[in-house]
């Protein structure tokens, strides 16, 4: 890399102005802010854009049941997103909407631009459209029956049972999911970007051409994907919407809007020319065809083909410059499971910050964040732990094991030399290394880094004993030499937090009194300065806040605030061969009957297809043992046997329910016979 300053431009994924910002995006901005701040830190120009994603069928229908206007609802949300971000200390240089003036000039003049040049088809396709709200169904308000195992309530684009996927007109009875009405098939004429046409400028850029180059185009894992996706063929884009729909008009159409996934990349150049208007920047060296400039989008793993298909190839199309580089992430589990309502780990932006420090979730992200897409798991426990041992028992213990004796000992006044010349320019050096970290993305890498330092920095302290040095007598100039040493070690190691920790790196300079740290200016120890008295810069987590932050998220859960779920949140996730070592069976029940002195017992024989089984079942209350003779149910065959009061217990029969007459024993559909496995 050269030592030239480097000109950069960034940008995370748009959130969609529907709905709150939760800690799962939360993910992403904070890996690009930190990358941001790293590059500014460096010296290097860097802008860091973003938008509102407001355009669109669910933000239209979302407006219209709350009774007011698409324009009205995407402004309250722009408010809300944009206060989560400050709060996270997410410092973009400007933030837009896709539902701008900017951004409705560039849609149109890139669309025309494809259009002279012969990218856009025009053809007529059936969709699913709605006779009662006469509008056209996008695949997510289209709900019936799975085609392939008949599970009621699927989305009209694939079966959360089977996982079969399919279209809307697929369906077994068919409802829309805006007005409750069936919907019929209707045809209409769409426009399509022709993808197609940009394949060898796709290889190519995509392929990175076999060379190294200083930043790979895509990532190694995401280069899969896109050979799948070629292999597959490139599929002309839908790039229209009828109306009604909340976007913007198609030029030289009646009635015909862009799709918002047509307008919404283009939200970030604008987004970037409303930054250029304000200050002064020339956007061409940015966006001109062969600029020298470095474009990256930080993406999540869901929208790769949109950013490494469609994207560059518009832009190519429209004779701008293709981005340098997409960067994808893996998305956010919670305790190792998918973020969840009911368990409380579906948390929005702003209930974490209620209670919790945002520095801490920012630490806590860049201890796991590498360069790859694997998903990111936030575990409570784990994260206490991280926050607590590394950030306050590591990095602040520096700073208040010194600062105190400098503060009342030598008029807060460091010692005049440096005595740890060597020490102190190991930590200097190492800053190449972390700064290696931080380029590649490799955050986890760099914490651990900075943590190794901050571990030889207090190893250092504990050698030196400066609370033993301060007892002796004479012993002055080498106390306050020893606790000059830890404050500038102290100094360096922020410095590297910087990008992570803007807020306490900040506070750290009040603290030093010193000017902003750079990484140009950390070769400069502070000698003979005065600095200021220490007040703590972090605080340990509170786990009870983790708690309460759990709890505020399940009441915020609209759906299950009662019923089975909110009673019974749904247990960890588990493998399948946990489930294996289950045998369920069918049975069948022969007899069954009251057992004397026990009140919620029956006892049952059970034919499980030739052997024969006794067990005690807790459902007395529910049924009359005549009723049950003659059914079949199913059971856990394999369950060890239990020796009761009244005889063996061999095995357990299967019911649901809250307990006392509401309990229902489970019986399989017609043809399932005794003996068979359930799996
Ligand atoms: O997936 C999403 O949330 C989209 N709103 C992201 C858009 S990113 C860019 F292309 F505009
Ligand atoms: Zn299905």
């Amino acid at each position: 890399m050269t030592t030239e300053k480097r000109q950069i431009l960034v940008t995370s994924a748009l959130p969609y102005a529907n709905g709150p910002i939760h800690i799962g995006h939360m993910v992403e901005y904070i890996q690009s802010d930190i990358w941001v701040r790293y590059q500014k830190l460096r010296g290097n120009t860097c802008y860091y854009v973003c938008a509102d994603d407001a355009h669109g069928t669910p933000i239209m229908l979302h407006a219209e049941k709350r009774g007011i206007t698409p324009e009205a609802l995407i402004t309250e949300i722009a408010q809300e997103h944009q206060a989560d971000f400050r709060d996270f200390h997410i410092e973009f240089d400007n933030y837009g909407s896709t539902h701008s003036t900017e951004n409705q000039s560039l849609a149109e003049s890139i669309y025309l631009r494809l259009k002279e040049k012969g990218h856009i088809a025009s053809r007529n396709i059936k969709q699913a459209y709605d006779p009662v709200k006469n509008m056209f169904l996008p695949d997510r308000y289209v709900k019936g029956e799975c085609p392939k195992c008949g599970t009621k309530d699927q989305y009209g684009d694939n079966c959360e049972n089977c996982g079969a996927t399919y279209s809307p007109t697929d369906l077994i009875n068919p409802v829309s999911a805006v007005s409750g009405a069936t919907p019929i098939e209707k045809e209409s004429e769409h426009l399509f970007f022709k993808l197609g046409d940009f394949e060898p400028m796709l290889r190519e850029w995509t392929g990175n051409n076999g060379q190294e180059k200083p930043v790979q185009t895509i990532q190694r894992e995401v280069s899969h994907k896109l050979k799948e996706w070629f292999d597959a063929g490139l599929q002309d884009w839908d790039i229209s919407r009828d109306a009604p729909y909340f976007g913007f008009k198609i030029p030289e159409t009646e009635n015909k809007y862009f799709y918002v996934w047509l307008d919404a990349p283009m939200g970030y150049i604008a987004s970037f020319k409303m930054l250029c208007e304000r200050e002064g920047i020339d956007f061409d060296t940015f966006w001109k065809p062969n600029s020298q400039a470095e474009l990256y989008h930080f993406i999540g793993k869901d929208i790769i083909n949109f950013h490494t298909l469609f994207w560059p190839a518009v832009l190519d199309g429209a004779d701008l410059r293709k981005p340098t580089a997409v960067f994808a992430h893996g998305f956010l589990t919670v305790n190792g499971n998918k973020m969840s309502k009911s368990r409380g780990t579906f948390i929005k932006a702003r209930t974490y910050l209620d209670a919790l420090n945002p520095e801490y979730l920012r630490y806590y992200f860049a201890a796991r964040l590498n360069n790859r897409i694997d998903d990111l798991d936030l575990n409570f426990d784990d994260f206490v732990q991280r926050v607590n041992a590394d950030l306050v028992g590591k990095v602040v213990n520096i700073a208040s094991r010194c600062a105190g004796f400098i503060v009342k000992k030598f008029e807060r006044t460091l010692a005049s030399e440096n005595t740890e010349p060597a020490l102190l320019q190991h930590f200097i050096d190492k800053g190449a290394t972390i700064a290696a970290s931080y380029e590649n993305r490799e955050f986890s890498a760099a914490m651990r880094e900075i943590m190794e330092l901050a571990d030889h920095a207090n190893q250092y302290i504990d050698e030196k004993q400066p609370w033993v040095v301060a007892k002796q007598e004479g012993q002055e100039q080498a106390l306050q030499e020893i606790c000059s040493v830890g404050i500038n070690l102290f100094r360096l190691i922020m410095l590297y937090l910087k990008p992570v920790l803007p807020a306490t790196a900040e506070k750290a300079e009040a603290f030093l009194n010193c000017p902003a740290l750079t990484w140009e200016n950390r070769h400069k120890a502070l000698l003979d300065h005065q600095i200021n008295k220490f007040k703590p810069l972090l605080t340990r987590v509170d786990e009870e806040k983790i708690q309460q932050m759990v709890e505020t998220s399940q009441e915020d859960m609209a759906p299950a605030v009662s019923g089975p779920l909110a009673d019974e949140p749904i247990a960890e996730t588990i493998e399948y061969a946990d489930f294996a070592k289950i045998d369920l069976r069918i049975v069948k029940i022969t007899h069954a009957e009251y057992v004397e002195g026990a009140d919620k017992l029956l006892r049952l024989e059970l034919d499980l297809g030739g052997e024969s089984r006794q067990v005690f079942a807790g459902i007395r209350s529910a049924y009359e043992p005549k009723s049950l003779i003659g059914k079949q149910t199913v059971m856990v065959a394999n369950m060890a046997p239990r020796k009761m009061k009244f005889g063996l217990s061999d095995g357990m029969v299967l019911a649901a329910g809250p307990g006392g007459k509401d309990l229902w024993i489970l019986e399989p559909q017609e043809g399932a016979e005794p003996g068979m496995r359930v799996k």
